[in-house]
């Protein structure tokens, strides 16, 4: 089943319309937004995913990390969270258990939200991940679709995690490159969105399983504009370009490609391996900002502040169009 499978199967459920609802299943959007007052929204958002890496810990902090991500995106702030857990008890014991949710609850704390409870069920394969909720102005809502002609579009982490998970999984990454895709994906997007809020910006989402390209198709289609990225601006992870040269490609990027490839353009010299990364599935990803030519230094300038490691501008918003995606090579 290819991506957007399932988001047709959703697409046919019946839809809700209430005054209050503000983003919901009919803008397919990162979170769901809903006005409780005239001032204040709630966002909600769940995900879960099976172990990515071996070191529980690790593991809950990155699953954490990935559930909150899309409270940040709508630029909103998370404030409750709650566990859920997938786990075979019998086969694997409790210690693994405890040192994901340990892993996942000092994930949350560093967000400064707090884990209310949770849910759990036995399943042969162990699956985590929260249901998260925050707050956010309804005036300062930000969504994929406000992207418009001329902006700039940033993105706060390098790529390469599926091909780096992979090659970690087949006992083909040194440690150095080992330690660089733990700290990329245990990262809280907090800063970056911090900075957002601050600066403003037209449009927001992360970068996740689609890879950049599966993402950046969703913002401009939603935004109703075309885009243009280069190539050679985008950041990658340590190892990432030479394992995707010796073809470590996760299956799940050749899947995106095969699903987006007729939305994107490509102009120059680009090299597969160059390409197989921009279709490569993200575990917490970095964020993809659209934001204005008259806000972009700006925002440049709060990521450094915050801290944020490696913003980068990877392209534009050409204008009005259908959602196609430009790359240019060399
Ligand atoms: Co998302
Ligand atoms: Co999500
Ligand atoms: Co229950």
């Amino acid at each position: 089943m290819g991506p957007g499978a399932l988001a047709e199967i959703l697409r046919d459920l019946p839809e809700f319309a209430h005054p209050d609802l503000l983003v919901g299943c009919a803008a397919p959007d990162d979170a769901g937004v809903y006005r409780i007052r005239p001032d204040l929204a709630i966002v909600q958002t769940v995900d879960f995913f099976t172990p990515v890496v071996d070191d529980p810990y690790l593991f809950g902090q990155i699953a954490a990390a990935n559930a909150l991500s899309d409270i940040y995106t709508m630029g909103a702030v998370p404030l409750t969270a709650l566990n859920i857990v997938a786990y075979p008890v019998c086969t694997l014991g409790t210690e693994l258990l405890r040192g994901i949710l340990r892993g996942g609850s000092d994930k949350v704390a560093e967000a400064g939200a707090v884990v209310l409870g949770g849910h759990s069920v036995e399943d042969k394969e162990p699956k985590y991940g929260l249901a998260v909720t925050g707050t956010v102005h309804p005036d300062e809502i930000i969504t994929k679709q406000g992207a418009r002609g001329g902006d700039y579009l940033i993105l706060t982490k390098p790529l390469g995690t599926g091909v780096l998970v992979t090659a970690l999984k087949g006992g083909l990454l040194d440690p150095r490159a080992e330690k660089a895709l733990g700290e990329t994906m245990a990262a809280l997007n907090a800063a970056a969105a911090r900075a957002m809020r601050e600066v403003g910006a037209s449009a927001c989402t992360d970068i996740t399983g689609f890879g950049l390209l599966g993402h950046l198709r969703e913002m401009a289609f939603n935004s109703k504009v075309d885009v243009e990225i280069e190539a050679a601006s985008l950041p990658l992870l340590p190892r990432a370009r030479k394992l995707a040269e010796e073809g470590i490609v996760p299956a799940g990027a050749y899947r995106n490609r095969d699903h987006f490839a007729s939305f994107v353009e490509l102009a120059g010299e680009i090299a597969t391996a160059e390409l197989d990364l921009l279709y490569d599935p993200q575990t917490s990803g970095g964020l993809l900002i659209a934001v204005p030519e008259a806000k972009k230094d700006a925002l440049l300038a709060a990521l450094r502040r915050e801290r944020v490691p490696r913003p980068r501008v990877i392209g534009r918003v050409a204008g009005g169009g259908t959602g196609k995606i430009l790359v240019r090579g060399r």
